[in-house]
């Protein structure tokens, strides 16, 4: 029995629903059986949404998060058991050009569905999607730990560090009674799978160079970032929110990074790329005149492994391989959507 089975015919709320992550996790929900309503901006295009039509599978409601009074009606009405918050302006690059539209999505979008979250009496496990990105940077080598300092640097790093802070103050002045509902917040890492069309996010940027027959352009190749496939803090949101679910002493902040030897500097994950995607890809060194990028990040993920029994199973190779494996697969992007869903949960315990 593994964490797919707690989800059947579950009432399950999702933001930003028709993003990358958000598809991801429709599917998973919808092969566990879970009952969902999804949240979002109408899917971009192109977009894996649209691609494995997963409008068929989920109650999608066209909406903003920044819009709280229609927000808090969607979700009151949807009358959800667990809610999992994913909307947001997620992009680095972005958040200098818009840093306004960042913080409006990203801070007060939180507060919004948190007072969705407070005016739902059928809400019992709420998590706040944020990231990595989080904590203040010390350009160190071992990884952050869930009580170390909070403050991103870039706009969309700092609003999800504003977010973190949102989210604490709602659990500790509204949700303290014994009855409420649990509230986490969960940081994963830097994460790549099929579907992402993103732009600035190295993947996706790797499977348009190769698509065209050009170079890879890596600007940093000494980044080092916890990368991590999709289903890997899939599964770590679904556990967590499932666990606080049962037992709310374990609501607060979770890590759900790669393991160490997964944490690489991205010219070695272009480098992963290219031998898995063949065909002579190829990647070239242009540094351009971008905002900062911090040297160093990566997750420690210890109370994540200790307290729930949570574990990364795809190591980096394995996350580019899929990755690869998703982009060339000729079968429609719903049966390999499923079909990868599947290898990865089958024979899990947790
Ligand atoms: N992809 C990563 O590497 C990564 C890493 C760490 C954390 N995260 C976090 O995971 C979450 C999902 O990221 P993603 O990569 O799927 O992003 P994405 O851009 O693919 O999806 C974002 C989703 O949010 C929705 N959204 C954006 N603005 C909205 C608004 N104002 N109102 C309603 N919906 C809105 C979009 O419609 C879309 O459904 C984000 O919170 C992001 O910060 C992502």
């Amino acid at each position: 029995m593994n964490i797919l089975s707690f989800y059947r015919g579950k009432k399950v709320f999702l933001t930003g629903a028709t993003g990358f992550k958000g598809t991801w996790l429709c599917h998973v929900l919808h092969a566990a059986g879970a009952q969902i309503t999804g949240y979002a901006l109408a899917a971009a295009e192109p977009s894996l949404f649209q691609e494995s039509a997963a409008g068929r599978i989920i109650k999608l409601i066209t909406g903003d998060v920044r819009s709280g009074a229609e927000f808090v009606q969607a979700v009151r009405t949807a009358k959800p058991e667990i809610l999992l918050h994913l909307a947001a302006q997620p992009l680095v690059r972005r958040s200098y050009h818009e840093p306004v539209l960042t913080y409006e999505t990203n801070v007060m979008g939180t507060v919004h569905v948190l007072e969705a979250v407070r005016q739902t009496p059928s809400i019992r496990s709420f998590i706040n999607i944020t990231t990595d990105k989080v904590y203040e940077n010390n350009e160190w080598h071992w990884g952050y730990r869930e009580n170390e300092p909070l403050n991103g640097f870039d706009p969309y790093s700092n609003s999800k560090s504003c977010a973190e802070l949102v989210t604490s103050s709602y659990r500790a002045a509204f949700f303290g009674s014994d009855n409420s509902p649990a509230i986490s917040t969960a940081r994963s890492g830097n994460v790549i799978g099929g579907g992402d069309y993103a732009h600035d996010r190295i993947i996706p940027d790797c499977i348009r160079a190769v698509r065209m027959g050009q170079p890879i352009v890596v600007r940093n190749p000494a980044s080092i970032r916890p990368y991590q496939h999709v289903l890997e803090c899939i599964s770590g949101y679904l556990l967590l929110a499932a666990r606080q679910y049962e037992n709310p002493v374990l609501a607060g902040a979770w890590n759900f990074g790669p393991n160490e030897e997964s944490c690489v500097d991205t010219g070695h994950l272009a480098a992963l790329f290219c031998t898995a995607w063949g065909e002579r890809a190829a990647w070239i060194i242009q540094a351009d005149d971008g905002p900062h990028e911090a040297r160093f990040l990566k997750l420690d993920c210890s109370k994540a492994k200790a307290e729930l029994n949570w574990k990364p199973r795809w190591n980096i190779q394995q996350a580019v391989e899929k990755t690869v494996e998703f982009a060339k697969s000729p079968l429609p992007a719903h049966d390999c959507l499923e079909q990868q869903i599947n290898t990865y949960f089958e024979g899990t315990d947790v």
